[in-house]
């Protein structure tokens, strides 16, 4: 089985950030591997706290992984402080993985910065140069590319702009568009358009953590740049068409969404509970039908 690492933050509510990352890379078929950068308390209203791991014990997580089931490619998401970056970048210089996606988390789609100037300065000396492919939203263009980004050419512009800079392939996410989805993959001196209708459906929690880590997915599996950009582009819209519709706020998708084998299945009326227990239901036949028949024992039509 082909494996995958993400290193990035873990989201407590599910939607985004390592736990996006995990979900995204089973759905795709890899074995998942995480390096935590940081513990967010969050959920789809937004973020209450962060505490970021210390450089040496991200450190320890990356070695820990690459010396034992090296990974076949690597997604980085949100690191916010320059000497986790700085970690992150020695190590992966180190051990040399195959392919590198960099999602850039540095603006929110808000609008707010998300992380300081003198850990983007570090992104882009130290790990951008490793990058196989970079995905940034419109803002982050913007940022990166020190251009405005309104148009379908100012997108090209400014994405050959960065892949110049950096020589690394950059996909440029149009999930910002008020009309359409498309993004544009630049690589190798030419561009291609990803065109993706627009899905309205206002919980999008997580679309660029999705995106990065399938992306990763399909390069791990052997599949070219274009064509893991093409799977990641067809699993993100699955994802965000499914109409999953949690929490109070922007809300996640359902990384599960193509996923309806038996062991997806839930149970069929009534589940396991207190009013289960036989002996607390030790004269009520219905009870103590329900719940051999809920919950099988080995040795009485369960496990075997
Ligand atoms: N409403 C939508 N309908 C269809 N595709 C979408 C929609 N919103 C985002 N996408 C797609 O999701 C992917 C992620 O793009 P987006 O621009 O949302 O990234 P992002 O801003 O980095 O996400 P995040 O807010 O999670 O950091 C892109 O492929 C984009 O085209
Ligand atoms: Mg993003």
């Amino acid at each position: 089985m082909r494996t995958a690492l993400t290193i990035a933050g873990s989201d407590s509510s599910g939607g985004a950030g390592i736990q996006a990352d995990i979900k995204t890379m089973m759905a795709n078929g890899v074995f998942a591997m995480s390096a935590i950068t940081a513990l967010t308390a969050q959920n789809t209203t937004g973020v209450s706290a962060i505490m970021n791991a210390s450089p040496g014990f991200l450190r320890e997580e990356i070695d820990e992984v690459f010396t034992d089931i090296f990974p076949d490619a690597v997604k980085i998401g949100m690191v916010s402080e320059a000497s986790l970056i700085r970690v992150i970048a020695e190590r992966l210089r180190h051990y040399r993985p195959a392919c590198i996606v960099v999602d850039p988390v540095m603006v929110a789609t808000s609008g707010a910065k998300l992380i300081s100037d003198d850990a983007i300065a570090v992104l882009k000396e130290e790990l951008f140069p490793i990058a196989t492919i970079l995905t940034p939203n419109i803002p982050e263009t913007e940022v990166l590319s020190e251009r405005t980004v309104q148009t379908p050419d100012d997108m090209i512009a400014a994405a050959q702009a960065i892949g110049q800079k950096y020589h690394c392939a950059v996909l440029c996410k149009g999930g910002h568009n008020l009309n359409d989805a498309n993004d544009l993959l630049y690589r190798d001196g030419s561009c291609r358009w990803f065109n993706g209708k627009r899905i309205q459906n206002p919980n999008t929690h997580g679309t660029g953590c999705t995106l990065s880590s399938a992306i990763a997915s399909n390069l791990a599996k052997g599949f070219d740049l274009d064509t893991s950009v093409e799977r990641a582009k067809e699993y993100i819209s699955g994802a965000l068409g499914a109409m999953l519709d949690l929490g109070h706020g922007s809300g996640p998708m359902n990384h599960a969404f193509d996923q309806d084998g038996k062991f997806m299945r839930e149970a069929d009326g009534t589940h396991c509970g207190p009013d289960t227990d036989s002996s607390a239901n030790a004269g009520n036949p219905s009870a103590a039908d329900r719940s051999s028949a809920d919950c099988p024992v080995p040795g009485k039509g369960g496990l075997s």
